[in-house]
């Protein structure tokens, strides 16, 4: 048994190694997209996952791959460190102000005319409040990142507008999509952030939502020919594993993340940095 184990833990390092970072290029059309906003891009970056087990190198190359296509803006969906005080206790240890400072050297690159934009995931906030006012503060400080903790902002572009939502974790009983739409109408584009993408489950019928971007699911990060993945963190199973969902008018894109958990093994589902490229729906 140790020695499969082993065997799993060494294919997949290989595998991880192997495959690099993927960056994952996307065009996602949307209704009444603005003029000024055709052709926008925003880079998404999600579940980096800092620890003891992570890899920094792959930080460093999701973070190249994506300025080396220039975004107009940049989107982080959570799940910068791994916690430790919920679940895991023990086998990743307890959050080391350290692994976050090997991410922001990373990270120190991400730049876009546009801002960059932050949530959080379930692992920042099982890291307890102290680690989530370290990455808050240090975010905000290195990276000039803006959080969208349960609310929304007005991105302009030449005149024209889009709105940027963002929620706390699905899994918190902080997160709010009521309060993140406070404002918000119908008669404009509003895309989403949101660490989970169960979200989906909370936003009613009259409200719009265009597009959610998010992660969490990491791809379901072992991907086993005719099985799938053995393990999704998600209450729809494996319908927001990766990529793009549609439901409705409502699009979904889910990245499968750049770091791991539990075990730096990713079996047929290598790390993502994306590009989004949004264009206006006919
Ligand atoms: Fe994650």
């Amino acid at each position: 048994m140790r020695g499969l184990f082993a065997t799993g833990v060494g294919l997949g390092f290989y595998n991880t190694t192997a495959y690099g970072v993927e960056l994952q290029e996307v065009t996602i059309k949307i209704k009444d997209l603005p003029e000024r906003f055709s052709g926008f891009t925003i880079a998404l970056l999600s579940d980096t996952h800092a620890s003891m087990i992570a890899n920094k190198g792959l930080f460093d190359e999701a973070a190249r791959l994506i300025m080396s296509k220039k975004p107009q803006m940049i989107a982080l969906t959570g799940d910068y460190i791994s916690g430790s005080t919920k679940f895991l206790s023990g086998a990743i240890g307890k959050f080391r102000q350290k692994y976050l400072d090997q991410l922001l050297d990373s990270l120190s690159v991400l730049k876009a005319p546009l801002g960059v934009y932050a949530v959080l995931g379930n692992h920042d906030f099982w890291s307890g409040p102290e680690a989530i006012e370290a990455i808050s503060d240090s975010f905000t400080k290195s990276l000039g990142v803006i959080w969208l903790r349960n609310r929304n902002l007005r991105v302009e572009k030449d005149g024209e507008a889009i709105n940027l939502l963002g929620v706390d974790d699905y899994w918190q009983s902080s997160c709010s999509i009521h309060r993140a739409y406070q404002g918000l109408d119908k008669d404009s584009v509003n895309i989403l952030l949101s660490h989970n993408p169960d979200i989906n489950d909370d936003v009613p019928p009259q409200m719009r939502i265009d597009l959610i971007l998010s992660g969490h699911t990491h791809g379901g990060q072992i991907y086993l020919p005719f099985i799938g993945c053995p393990v999704v963190p998600s209450k729809f199973g494996q319908k927001y594993i990766s990529g793009l969902v549609r439901d409705g008018e409502r699009q979904t894109y889910i990245t499968r993340g750049v770091g791991h958990l539990m075990a730096p093994i990713r079996i047929n589902c290598p790390p993502e940095a994306t590009i989004i490229t949004l264009e206006k729906a006919a």
